[in-house]
């Protein structure tokens, strides 16, 4: 190899926002990639932005102290003008997103965006739309998605010894004390696309998208049916706990029962996935899961588990910088879109998740949403 070609590809990024995940997004940019056996990818944090450059310059004290260099900005325009950064962090609550982005690829920059990526599904196909035309790469901040755990369930799931799957059980809560905290909290607020669903309700979407979209069986068709239910807080109408249901019948006979609250404790195992002849079993939090376990039945449907393996997993760090890792890749190479969490992914989880708001009856405030179908 030539010794250019050996070079890692440093990827310039520009943050947008000084909360709790761009605090641990940044920090985990800033880990070695070598701590995580990676050597063609380096990333530069190049700007932050807020609303406000105190908030900028206190967000680089605290968690990139020793990076003198990078420059704090009191709006978020001014990082997606900054000709040295390349792609933009948005880490804005999930209803400023559209606007965010928009911003940052008519600025020219690549964008990795915070789950949900939108309030709703006509704002990210309108965002997708633009970063075709301008030959921009754009992803889901799915990081779970992108955690070494997730290729090993994956390729559990599919080397074919536990069948095909049946039925998927997933639930990611947290306590948020919400009888305690602010109603103006983004958790609680409706005008931020508080609840459960668009906040917690990606983690459980992401191992259905897994195990049952991404089956090769089942070609990637998209869900026959959508159900929804939604139990909403009285303290604010956002939704406290939701469930809903996905039928997988084109390919597959398969089902995915997935719920969320904000009042509760993580369920354990907080994914289950039922096949005829065995089950996996995901510990919390099913976003950043260190473990997970395989049973195998001694006949197909019997329950009786004869040989049980447990696999467990660590990083050095967050295990954010592994979405990084892909987005660096993915500009590197010019694509426009991630293999392993592209587009259709972010839009079925967009569509569920505006089905089951529709059905569970939760509305955004008028004006919330910048573009509505
Ligand atoms: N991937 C994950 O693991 C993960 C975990 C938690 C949250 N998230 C996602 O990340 C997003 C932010 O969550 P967070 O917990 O970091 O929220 P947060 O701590 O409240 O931070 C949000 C930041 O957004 C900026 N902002 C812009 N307009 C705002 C407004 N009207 N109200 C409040 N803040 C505003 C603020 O930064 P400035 O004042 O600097 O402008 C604020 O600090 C959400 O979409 C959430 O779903 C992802």
């Amino acid at each position: 190899m030539a010794a250019f070609e050996s070079q890692p590809f440093v990827l310039r990024w520009g943050v947008i926002s000084t909360g709790w995940i761009a605090s641990v997004f940044v920090k985990d940019l800033l880990v070695d990639p070598k701590t995580r056996n990676v050597q063609d990818v380096v990333h530069e944090v190049i700007a932050v932005g807020s609303r406000s450059v105190e908030s900028a310059n206190k967000f680089i004290q605290e968690h990139a102290p020793g990076n003198p260099n990078i420059r704090a900005y009191g709006t978020y325009n001014e990082v997606y003008a900054d000709p040295n950064v390349t792609a933009i962090y948005i880490g804005t609550p999930h209803t400023m997103h559209y606007e965010n982005a928009r911003d940052a690829l008519l600025a020219g920059k690549h964008v990795l965006c915070e789950k949900a990526t939108t309030s709703n599904a006509v704002e990210l196909r309108d965002l997708l739309k633009l970063a075709k035309q301008k030959n921009l790469f754009f992803m889901e901040a799915m990081w779970t998605r992108f955690q070494p755990i997730a290729a090993e369930v994956k390729r559990i799931a599919e080397e074919g010894s536990l069948g095909l799957p049946v039925v998927l059980h997933a639930d990611l809560s947290g306590d948020f004390d919400i009888e305690n905290i602010p109603k103006t909290h983004r958790i609680l607020d409706p005008k931020l696309g508080g609840g459960a669903l668009l906040d917690l309700g990606p983690y459980p979407m992401i191992w259905a998208v897994l195990a049952l979209y991404e089956h090769p069986t089942n070609k990637k068709a998209r869900p026959t049916s959508i159900t929804g239910s939604i139990l909403k807080t009285p303290l604010t109408g956002v939704d406290r706990s939701t469930v809903f249901t996905l039928n997988f019948t084109e390919h597959l006979e398969a089902q995915a029962i997935l719920s969320c609250s904000i009042n509760l404790p993580a369920p354990i195992p907080g994914v289950t996935i039922r096949y005829r002849n065995g089950n996996i079993l995901i510990q919390p939090p099913i976003y950043r899961p260190l473990s997970f376990t395989v049973q195998y039945f001694d006949k197909p449907g019997s329950g009786t588990v004869v040989r049980e393996e447990t696999k467990k997993f660590s990083h050095a760090g967050g295990g954010w910088f592994y979405e990084a890792d892909e987005v660096a890749r993915c500009i590197r190479d010019g694509r426009l879109e991630s293999e392993t969490w592209g587009h259709d992914k972010s839009l079925l989880l967009m569509d569920v998740f505006d089905e089951v708001r529709k059905q569970g009856g939760y509305e955004l405030p008028e004006g919330v949403e910048k573009l509505k179908g």
